[in-house]
């Protein structure tokens, strides 16, 4: 039929646009590498040779190409999160929230952990997207976290509607739900860089991870400093 065409042609077009980002984001971290080190080497070598205005310039282009670098990887992660192959197998959820929780970046804070999901709750997923997602779920609650360390989080899962819903709650910074939309658009942030370090690219990744299940995110918060909750589903019933 007619719409079978045109979804085909939409899902090719979707593929070349991945593959496009992916070999771009590729193409571009070797130069962008250099760029960095060869700022870094010339302000250790030569560095003495140069006024302060020049070398603070050289560090500003070593900080800018650093920051873009960053970005690099993470549209370079996002595609990939996108095209690579889904496999799946049992998966001892609580068991990967714990490894994943003892993985985050401690510039970022630590985090509490509590898990009330049921010890041995299995779900037949990709380990790596769900693991990813989780981490950077547990990387935002120790980052946006209300001051106090370690952030208390807590794992759970509720049964709505005949699916099993996991969440990850937090007691931080919250935010207002005005602007709840743009939380898991690629690049867009509700906190400032200067405060909380990021790119904005993780809650886009988190989306993908779920959706590649068939599943559903969300997210709740009472406002600013109360705290957040993020829903997800796995397209898997209770
Ligand atoms: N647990 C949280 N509490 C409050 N705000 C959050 C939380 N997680 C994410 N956010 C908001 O959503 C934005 C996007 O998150 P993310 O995609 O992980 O990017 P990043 O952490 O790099 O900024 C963040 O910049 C922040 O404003
Ligand atoms: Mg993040």
């Amino acid at each position: 039929s007619r719409i079978e065409e045109r979804t085909k042609v939409l899902v090719a077009k979707n593929q070349e646009l991945e593959g496009f980002t992916y070999s771009v984001s590729h193409d571009m971290r070797s130069p962008l590498r250099a760029m960095v080190s060869n700022a870094a080497i010339v302000v250790e070598e030569e560095g003495e040779r140069l006024s302060a205005e020049g070398r603070a310039k050289l560090s500003r282009l070593s900080d800018a190409a650093t920051k873009m670098a960053q970005l690099v990887d993470d549209l370079l992660q996002f595609a990939r999160v996108g095209v690579r192959e889904m496999r799946k197998s049992p998966t001892d959820i609580p068991e990967l929230a714990r490894t994943v929780a003892g993985q985050i970046d401690p510039a970022h804070g630590t985090i509490d952990l509590k898990i009330t999901v049921p010890q041995g709750t299995s779900a037949d997923v990709d380990a790596r997207l769900v693991g990813m997602a989780l981490y950077n779920l547990f990387d935002n609650a120790a980052k946006y976290r209300a001051g106090t360390e370690p952030a208390k989080v807590e794992l759970g899962w509720e049964n709505r509607f005949g699916e099993r819903v996991f969440f990850v709650r937090d007691q931080g910074i919250g935010f207002d739900m005005k602007y709840v939309h743009k939380l898991f658009i690629p690049f867009e942030r509700l906190h400032r860089d200067a405060e909380y370090r990021g790119t904005g690219i993780g809650l886009a990744n988190v989306k993908r991870a779920v959706e590649r299940h068939g599943g559903l995110l969300w997210a709740e918060s009472e406002g600013p400093g109360k705290g957040a909750t993020f829903y997800f589903t796995l397209g898997q019933a209770p």
